[in-house]
Protein backbone atom coordinates (compact mmCIF):
# COMPACT_ATOMS: atom_id res chain seq x y z
CA UNK A 1 0.00 0.00 0.00
CA UNK A 2 1.38 3.66 -1.14
CA UNK A 3 2.05 5.64 2.20
CA UNK A 4 -0.98 7.41 3.49
CA UNK A 5 0.92 9.49 5.91
CA UNK A 6 4.41 10.51 6.97
CA UNK A 7 5.52 7.90 8.92
CA UNK A 8 4.88 5.72 6.47
CA UNK A 9 7.33 7.38 4.35
CA UNK A 10 9.48 7.28 7.27
CA UNK A 11 9.59 3.53 7.57
CA UNK A 12 9.86 3.01 4.26
CA UNK A 13 12.84 5.29 3.64
CA UNK A 14 14.48 3.74 6.67
CA UNK A 15 14.43 0.66 4.81
CA UNK A 16 16.01 1.96 1.37
CA UNK A 17 18.99 4.33 3.09
CA UNK A 18 22.03 3.11 3.85
CA UNK A 19 22.23 2.59 7.87
CA UNK A 20 24.61 5.60 8.49
CA UNK A 21 23.68 7.60 6.36
CA UNK A 22 20.03 6.88 7.79
CA UNK A 23 21.87 7.96 11.50
CA UNK A 24 23.02 11.04 10.30
CA UNK A 25 19.34 12.12 9.30
CA UNK A 26 17.48 10.93 11.83
CA UNK A 27 19.70 11.51 15.22
CA UNK A 28 20.09 13.89 17.66
CA UNK A 29 22.59 15.10 19.48
CA UNK A 30 23.86 13.35 22.39
CA UNK A 31 21.14 11.69 23.99
CA UNK A 32 18.21 13.03 21.77
CA UNK A 33 16.02 14.74 24.58
CA UNK A 34 15.97 17.78 22.34
CA UNK A 35 14.82 15.24 19.26
CA UNK A 36 11.89 13.37 21.57
CA UNK A 37 10.64 16.54 23.10
CA UNK A 38 10.13 18.19 20.18
CA UNK A 39 7.50 15.16 19.08
CA UNK A 40 6.27 14.72 22.98
CA UNK A 41 5.26 18.44 23.19
CA UNK A 42 3.59 18.32 19.74
CA UNK A 43 1.71 15.73 20.91
CA UNK A 44 1.09 16.82 24.33
CA UNK A 45 -0.96 20.15 22.92
CA UNK A 46 -4.77 19.12 22.39
CA UNK A 47 -7.43 20.52 19.99
CA UNK A 48 -10.62 21.80 20.61
CA UNK A 49 -12.65 21.25 17.58
CA UNK A 50 -15.76 23.79 17.21
CA UNK A 51 -18.69 22.41 15.00
CA UNK A 52 -22.00 23.89 13.53
CA UNK A 53 -20.14 26.09 10.71
CA UNK A 54 -20.12 26.48 7.21
CA UNK A 55 -16.76 24.97 6.46
CA UNK A 56 -17.37 23.42 3.12
CA UNK A 57 -15.48 26.18 1.42
CA UNK A 58 -11.43 26.29 2.69
CA UNK A 59 -8.56 28.50 1.95
CA UNK A 60 -5.26 27.37 3.17
CA UNK A 61 -3.29 30.43 1.09
CA UNK A 62 -1.40 32.60 2.95
CA UNK A 63 2.16 34.92 2.05
CA UNK A 64 5.55 34.91 3.89
CA UNK A 65 7.32 38.01 2.98
CA UNK A 66 4.53 39.12 0.52
CA UNK A 67 4.98 35.66 -1.59
CA UNK A 68 1.80 34.00 -2.06
CA UNK A 69 2.49 30.22 -1.23
CA UNK A 70 -0.52 27.79 -1.71
CA UNK A 71 -0.24 26.42 2.22
CA UNK A 72 1.52 27.53 5.32
CA UNK A 73 4.47 24.66 5.17
CA UNK A 74 7.56 25.44 3.82
CA UNK A 75 10.75 23.28 2.60
CA UNK A 76 13.44 23.48 5.66
CA UNK A 77 17.35 23.99 4.13
CA UNK A 78 18.79 20.83 4.61
CA UNK A 79 22.16 19.88 3.50
CA UNK A 80 23.02 17.05 1.56
CA UNK A 81 20.46 15.50 -0.36
CA UNK A 82 21.67 13.32 -2.39
CA UNK A 83 22.51 11.49 0.13
CA UNK A 84 19.22 9.47 -0.24
CA UNK A 85 18.09 10.40 -3.72
CA UNK A 86 20.64 11.65 -7.06
CA UNK A 87 18.61 14.72 -7.74
CA UNK A 88 18.45 15.89 -4.51
CA UNK A 89 17.72 19.57 -3.83
CA UNK A 90 16.47 19.89 -7.48
CA UNK A 91 13.71 17.08 -7.00
CA UNK A 92 12.91 18.94 -4.03
CA UNK A 93 13.07 22.29 -5.63
CA UNK A 94 10.64 21.17 -8.23
CA UNK A 95 8.17 19.34 -5.53
CA UNK A 96 7.70 22.45 -3.72
CA UNK A 97 7.10 24.69 -7.37
CA UNK A 98 4.22 22.20 -7.59
CA UNK A 99 2.93 22.16 -3.85
CA UNK A 100 2.72 25.89 -4.31
CA UNK A 101 5.20 26.87 -1.37
CA UNK A 102 8.71 27.91 -0.37
CA UNK A 103 12.45 25.62 -0.79
CA UNK A 104 14.95 26.75 0.88
CA UNK A 105 18.34 25.78 -0.18
CA UNK A 106 21.35 25.14 2.51
CA UNK A 107 24.82 26.47 2.65
CA UNK A 108 25.62 23.06 2.74
CA UNK A 109 23.65 21.94 -0.61
CA UNK A 110 24.86 19.31 -3.21
CA UNK A 111 23.50 21.21 -5.88
CA UNK A 112 24.39 25.45 -6.66
CA UNK A 113 22.24 28.39 -5.98
CA UNK A 114 21.94 28.84 -9.58
CA UNK A 115 21.10 24.89 -10.94
CA UNK A 116 18.60 25.14 -8.21
CA UNK A 117 17.27 28.54 -9.66
CA UNK A 118 16.95 27.36 -12.83
CA UNK A 119 14.41 24.53 -12.23
CA UNK A 120 12.65 26.65 -9.27
CA UNK A 121 8.71 27.52 -10.23
CA UNK A 122 8.34 28.98 -6.69
CA UNK A 123 9.49 31.31 -4.02
CA UNK A 124 13.05 30.15 -2.98
CA UNK A 125 15.05 31.27 0.23
CA UNK A 126 18.82 30.60 0.46
CA UNK A 127 19.97 29.42 3.98
CA UNK A 128 23.28 31.27 4.84
CA UNK A 129 25.81 29.51 7.20
CA UNK A 130 28.83 32.90 7.68
CA UNK A 131 31.33 31.84 6.06
CA UNK A 132 33.57 34.49 6.82
CA UNK A 133 33.09 38.21 4.88
CA UNK A 134 34.20 37.65 1.30
CA UNK A 135 32.48 34.12 1.08
CA UNK A 136 29.09 34.92 3.10
CA UNK A 137 28.96 38.27 0.44
CA UNK A 138 29.41 36.22 -2.75
CA UNK A 139 27.18 33.89 -1.83
CA UNK A 140 24.37 36.29 -0.55
CA UNK A 141 25.04 38.42 -4.15
CA UNK A 142 24.50 35.03 -6.06
CA UNK A 143 21.35 34.41 -4.13
CA UNK A 144 20.34 38.00 -5.47
CA UNK A 145 21.41 37.44 -8.46
CA UNK A 146 19.75 34.31 -9.20
CA UNK A 147 16.17 35.76 -7.87
CA UNK A 148 15.64 34.26 -3.69
CA UNK A 149 13.38 36.26 -2.25
CA UNK A 150 15.16 36.03 1.42
CA UNK A 151 18.21 35.19 2.92
CA UNK A 152 17.60 33.15 5.72
CA UNK A 153 20.74 33.01 8.59
CA UNK A 154 21.21 30.42 10.39
CA UNK A 155 22.23 31.11 14.43
CA UNK A 156 21.99 28.24 16.23
CA UNK A 157 25.33 26.14 15.10
CA UNK A 158 28.18 29.06 16.54
CA UNK A 159 30.86 25.95 16.85
CA UNK A 160 30.40 22.60 15.24
CA UNK A 161 28.30 20.13 16.83
CA UNK A 162 28.51 16.44 16.26
CA UNK A 163 26.19 13.42 17.03
CA UNK A 164 27.09 10.88 19.18
CA UNK A 165 26.39 7.88 16.81
CA UNK A 166 27.82 9.60 13.79
CA UNK A 167 31.25 9.14 15.79
CA UNK A 168 30.18 5.68 16.40
CA UNK A 169 29.54 4.68 12.81
CA UNK A 170 32.28 6.74 11.96
CA UNK A 171 30.43 8.98 9.96
CA UNK A 172 31.70 11.50 7.52
CA UNK A 173 29.37 13.10 4.90
CA UNK A 174 30.85 12.35 1.65
CA UNK A 175 32.04 15.63 0.54
CA UNK A 176 30.52 16.06 -2.50
CA UNK A 177 27.03 16.10 -1.06
CA UNK A 178 27.34 19.26 0.54
CA UNK A 179 29.82 20.88 -1.20
CA UNK A 180 27.57 22.03 -3.99
CA UNK A 181 27.96 25.93 -3.96
CA UNK A 182 31.13 25.85 -3.56
CA UNK A 183 32.20 23.64 -6.33
CA UNK A 184 35.75 24.31 -8.39
CA UNK A 185 34.03 24.65 -11.53
CA UNK A 186 31.61 27.57 -9.85
CA UNK A 187 35.26 28.80 -8.53
CA UNK A 188 36.74 29.52 -11.39
CA UNK A 189 34.73 29.82 -13.95
CA UNK A 190 32.78 33.08 -12.58
CA UNK A 191 33.49 35.96 -10.49
CA UNK A 192 32.92 34.19 -7.84
CA UNK A 193 35.16 34.28 -5.16
CA UNK A 194 34.76 31.38 -3.21
CA UNK A 195 37.72 29.34 -1.94
CA UNK A 196 36.78 25.41 -2.36
CA UNK A 197 39.65 25.19 0.71
CA UNK A 198 36.93 26.33 2.97
CA UNK A 199 35.88 23.21 4.33
CA UNK A 200 39.74 22.16 4.84
CA UNK A 201 39.66 21.24 8.80
CA UNK A 202 35.71 21.80 9.03
CA UNK A 203 34.57 18.85 7.22
CA UNK A 204 31.22 20.79 6.38
CA UNK A 205 30.87 24.31 5.51
CA UNK A 206 32.46 26.74 8.67
CA UNK A 207 30.38 27.66 11.54
CA UNK A 208 32.30 30.81 11.86
CA UNK A 209 29.86 32.86 14.38
CA UNK A 210 28.42 36.11 13.62
CA UNK A 211 27.09 38.77 16.31
CA UNK A 212 24.51 40.66 16.50
CA UNK A 213 26.41 43.65 16.06
CA UNK A 214 27.56 42.03 12.93
CA UNK A 215 24.00 42.01 11.43
CA UNK A 216 23.77 45.37 9.76
CA UNK A 217 26.42 44.27 7.74
CA UNK A 218 24.99 41.63 6.62
CA UNK A 219 21.75 43.53 5.77
CA UNK A 220 23.66 46.18 3.79
CA UNK A 221 25.19 43.75 1.49
CA UNK A 222 21.70 42.83 0.11
CA UNK A 223 17.98 44.09 -0.64
CA UNK A 224 16.65 40.95 0.45
CA UNK A 225 14.75 40.29 3.46
CA UNK A 226 16.48 38.84 6.36
CA UNK A 227 15.24 36.11 8.10
CA UNK A 228 16.95 34.43 11.15
CA UNK A 229 16.69 30.69 11.48
CA UNK A 230 17.37 29.32 15.40
CA UNK A 231 15.74 31.80 17.71
CA UNK A 232 14.63 30.01 21.11
CA UNK A 233 13.97 32.79 23.70
CA UNK A 234 11.98 36.14 24.28
CA UNK A 235 15.71 37.87 24.87
CA UNK A 236 17.41 36.87 21.33
CA UNK A 237 13.95 37.88 19.40
CA UNK A 238 13.86 41.54 21.26
CA UNK A 239 17.20 42.16 20.04
CA UNK A 240 16.29 40.51 16.74
CA UNK A 241 13.53 42.86 16.62
CA UNK A 242 15.83 46.04 17.50
CA UNK A 243 18.23 44.80 14.44
CA UNK A 244 15.61 45.67 12.19
CA UNK A 245 15.11 41.65 10.91
CA UNK A 246 12.15 40.73 8.91
CA UNK A 247 11.41 36.93 9.99
CA UNK A 248 12.56 34.52 13.03
CA UNK A 249 12.16 30.87 12.35
CA UNK A 250 11.79 29.59 16.04
CA UNK A 251 13.73 26.31 15.71
CA UNK A 252 15.78 23.71 17.59
CA UNK A 253 17.47 22.43 14.31
CA UNK A 254 15.04 19.38 15.07
CA UNK A 255 17.09 18.23 17.73
CA UNK A 256 20.40 18.06 16.08
CA UNK A 257 22.86 20.87 17.68
CA UNK A 258 22.95 21.64 21.47
CA UNK A 259 20.74 18.89 23.58
CA UNK A 260 18.80 19.27 26.93
CA UNK A 261 16.81 22.38 25.73
CA UNK A 262 12.90 22.69 25.55
CA UNK A 263 10.99 21.65 22.77
CA UNK A 264 10.76 23.96 19.80
CA UNK A 265 7.10 24.34 20.08
CA UNK A 266 7.52 25.53 23.87
CA UNK A 267 9.73 28.19 22.64
CA UNK A 268 7.14 29.70 20.33
CA UNK A 269 4.86 31.53 22.61
CA UNK A 270 7.60 33.57 24.41
CA UNK A 271 9.59 34.57 20.60
CA UNK A 272 6.10 35.35 19.61
CA UNK A 273 5.30 37.77 22.53
CA UNK A 274 8.50 39.25 22.39
CA UNK A 275 8.41 40.39 19.02
CA UNK A 276 4.81 40.93 18.64
CA UNK A 277 4.19 41.61 15.47
CA UNK A 278 7.52 43.45 14.15
CA UNK A 279 8.57 40.61 12.22
CA UNK A 280 7.28 37.06 10.57
CA UNK A 281 7.40 34.48 12.95
CA UNK A 282 8.03 30.91 11.22
CA UNK A 283 8.17 27.46 13.23
CA UNK A 284 10.26 23.90 12.65
CA UNK A 285 11.11 21.09 14.67
CA UNK A 286 8.84 18.41 14.66
CA UNK A 287 5.97 18.75 12.40
CA UNK A 288 4.63 15.57 10.84
CA UNK A 289 0.90 16.05 11.13
CA UNK A 290 -1.30 18.92 9.51
CA UNK A 291 -2.46 18.85 13.42
CA UNK A 292 0.96 20.22 14.27
CA UNK A 293 0.78 22.82 11.10
CA UNK A 294 -2.25 24.10 13.23
CA UNK A 295 -0.84 24.14 16.41
CA UNK A 296 1.85 26.27 15.30
CA UNK A 297 0.06 28.39 13.52
CA UNK A 298 -2.64 28.43 16.52
CA UNK A 299 0.10 29.83 18.78
CA UNK A 300 1.58 32.90 16.52
CA UNK A 301 3.62 31.24 13.89
CA UNK A 302 3.02 31.89 9.99
CA UNK A 303 4.07 29.37 8.79
CA UNK A 304 6.08 26.19 9.01
CA UNK A 305 8.91 24.72 7.81
CA UNK A 306 9.75 20.66 7.09
CA UNK A 307 13.03 19.23 7.59
CA UNK A 308 13.54 15.52 7.86
CA UNK A 309 9.96 14.07 5.91
CA UNK A 310 11.97 16.43 2.89
CA UNK A 311 14.48 13.38 2.99
CA UNK A 312 12.13 10.45 3.30
CA UNK A 313 9.83 11.71 0.26
CA UNK A 314 13.01 11.41 -1.33
CA UNK A 315 14.28 8.36 -0.69
CA UNK A 316 11.01 6.59 -1.35
CA UNK A 317 10.25 8.49 -4.47
CA UNK A 318 12.22 11.56 -5.15
CA UNK A 319 10.07 14.50 -6.48
CA UNK A 320 7.11 12.27 -6.41
CA UNK A 321 7.90 11.56 -3.39
CA UNK A 322 8.64 14.96 -1.86
CA UNK A 323 5.12 16.50 -3.69
CA UNK A 324 3.12 13.23 -2.31
CA UNK A 325 4.59 14.11 1.64
CA UNK A 326 3.64 17.95 1.44
CA UNK A 327 0.12 16.69 -0.50
CA UNK A 328 -0.28 14.72 3.08
CA UNK A 329 0.29 17.65 4.74
CA UNK A 330 -2.09 19.74 3.04
CA UNK A 331 -4.81 17.30 3.38
CA UNK A 332 -4.41 17.16 6.92
CA UNK A 333 -4.17 20.40 7.37
CA UNK A 334 -7.09 21.11 5.03
CA UNK A 335 -9.20 18.60 7.74
CA UNK A 336 -8.34 19.76 11.17
CA UNK A 337 -9.34 23.53 10.06
CA UNK A 338 -13.04 22.52 8.94
CA UNK A 339 -13.11 20.59 12.42
CA UNK A 340 -11.55 23.09 14.26
CA UNK A 341 -14.47 25.43 12.92
CA UNK A 342 -12.09 27.54 10.27
CA UNK A 343 -12.44 28.44 6.61
CA UNK A 344 -8.84 29.84 6.55
CA UNK A 345 -6.24 29.79 8.13
CA UNK A 346 -6.22 34.01 8.76
CA UNK A 347 -8.82 33.20 11.35
CA UNK A 348 -6.77 30.65 13.44
CA UNK A 349 -6.05 31.24 17.42
CA UNK A 350 -4.99 29.64 20.30
CA UNK A 351 -8.41 29.44 21.99
CA UNK A 352 -8.61 26.10 19.94
CA UNK A 353 -5.65 24.65 21.93
CA UNK A 354 -5.41 22.94 25.22
CA UNK A 355 -2.25 23.11 26.61
CA UNK A 356 0.02 21.31 28.68
CA UNK A 357 0.61 22.54 32.00
CA UNK A 358 4.35 23.12 30.99
CA UNK A 359 3.24 25.25 28.48
CA UNK A 360 1.23 27.33 30.63
CA UNK A 361 3.48 30.06 32.20
CA UNK A 362 6.89 30.75 31.52
CA UNK A 363 9.00 29.84 34.83
CA UNK A 364 10.93 32.80 33.38
CA UNK A 365 8.95 35.96 35.35
CA UNK A 366 9.95 38.31 32.75
CA UNK A 367 8.71 35.82 30.41
CA UNK A 368 4.93 36.15 31.35
CA UNK A 369 5.45 40.39 32.00
CA UNK A 370 6.00 40.64 28.43
CA UNK A 371 3.15 38.34 27.34
CA UNK A 372 1.04 40.51 29.53
CA UNK A 373 2.23 43.27 27.74
CA UNK A 374 1.50 42.07 24.55
CA UNK A 375 -2.24 41.27 25.38
CA UNK A 376 -2.19 44.92 26.84
CA UNK A 377 -1.04 46.29 23.68
CA UNK A 378 -3.44 44.18 21.60
CA UNK A 379 -6.05 45.19 23.63
CA UNK A 380 -5.13 48.78 23.04
CA UNK A 381 -4.39 49.74 26.27
CA UNK A 382 -0.64 50.60 25.54
CA UNK A 383 1.14 52.13 22.70
CA UNK A 384 3.64 50.16 20.21
CA UNK A 385 6.36 52.35 21.51
CA UNK A 386 5.42 51.34 25.07
CA UNK A 387 5.42 48.05 24.58
CA UNK A 388 9.08 48.18 22.85
CA UNK A 389 10.36 50.14 25.67
CA UNK A 390 8.95 47.79 28.62
CA UNK A 391 10.12 44.64 27.04
CA UNK A 392 14.05 46.20 26.28
CA UNK A 393 13.71 47.15 29.97
CA UNK A 394 13.09 43.96 30.73
CA UNK A 395 15.53 42.13 29.49
CA UNK A 396 18.01 44.81 30.07
CA UNK A 397 18.15 45.30 26.01
CA UNK A 398 19.04 48.99 26.20
CA UNK A 399 22.32 47.85 27.57
CA UNK A 400 23.69 45.37 25.27
C1 LIG B 1 19.10 19.96 8.69
N1 LIG B 1 18.87 21.28 9.09
C2 LIG B 1 19.63 22.30 8.57
N2 LIG B 1 19.36 23.59 8.90
C3 LIG B 1 20.06 24.62 8.36
O1 LIG B 1 19.78 25.77 8.68
N3 LIG B 1 21.05 24.36 7.45
C4 LIG B 1 21.38 23.09 7.07
O2 LIG B 1 22.26 22.88 6.24
C5 LIG B 1 20.67 22.01 7.66
N4 LIG B 1 20.97 20.72 7.34
C6 LIG B 1 20.18 19.69 7.82
C7 LIG B 1 20.45 18.40 7.40
C8 LIG B 1 19.62 17.36 7.84
C9 LIG B 1 19.92 15.95 7.40
C10 LIG B 1 18.52 17.63 8.67
C11 LIG B 1 17.58 16.54 9.12
C12 LIG B 1 18.27 18.92 9.08
C13 LIG B 1 17.78 21.58 10.05
C14 LIG B 1 16.47 21.86 9.32
O3 LIG B 1 16.50 23.06 8.59
C15 LIG B 1 15.30 21.98 10.29
O4 LIG B 1 15.55 22.98 11.25
C16 LIG B 1 14.98 20.68 11.02
O5 LIG B 1 15.20 19.55 10.20
C17 LIG B 1 13.51 20.71 11.43
O6 LIG B 1 13.17 19.59 12.17
P1 LIG B 1 12.46 18.29 11.57
O7 LIG B 1 11.37 18.74 10.62
O8 LIG B 1 13.54 17.53 10.87
O9 LIG B 1 11.95 17.60 12.79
Amino acid sequence: MDPINLYDFESRAKSTVPHNAWSYISGGSQDGLALKRNRSMLESILLRPRFLRDVRKRNLSTTILGEAIRFPVMIAPASSQTLVHPDGEIATTKAAGTAGTIMSLSTSSTKSIEEVANVASGPLWFQLFHCGREQTEDLVRRAEDSGYKAICLTVDTPIPSHKEVDVRNNWKLPPETYRGNFSHKIATNGPSRLDPGIFEGHGKPPTIPLTFEQLPWLKSLTRLPLVIKGIRTAEDAALCVKYDIDGIVVSNHGGRQIDCTLSSIETLPEVVAAVNGKAEIYFDSGIRRGSDVIKALALGARGVLIGRPIFWGLAVNGQAGVEKVLDILYRELDLVLAYCGFTSVDQIDDAILHLPVEMEYSRIPYVEEIRGLADLHSKGLISRNEFDSKRESLLGIEKQ
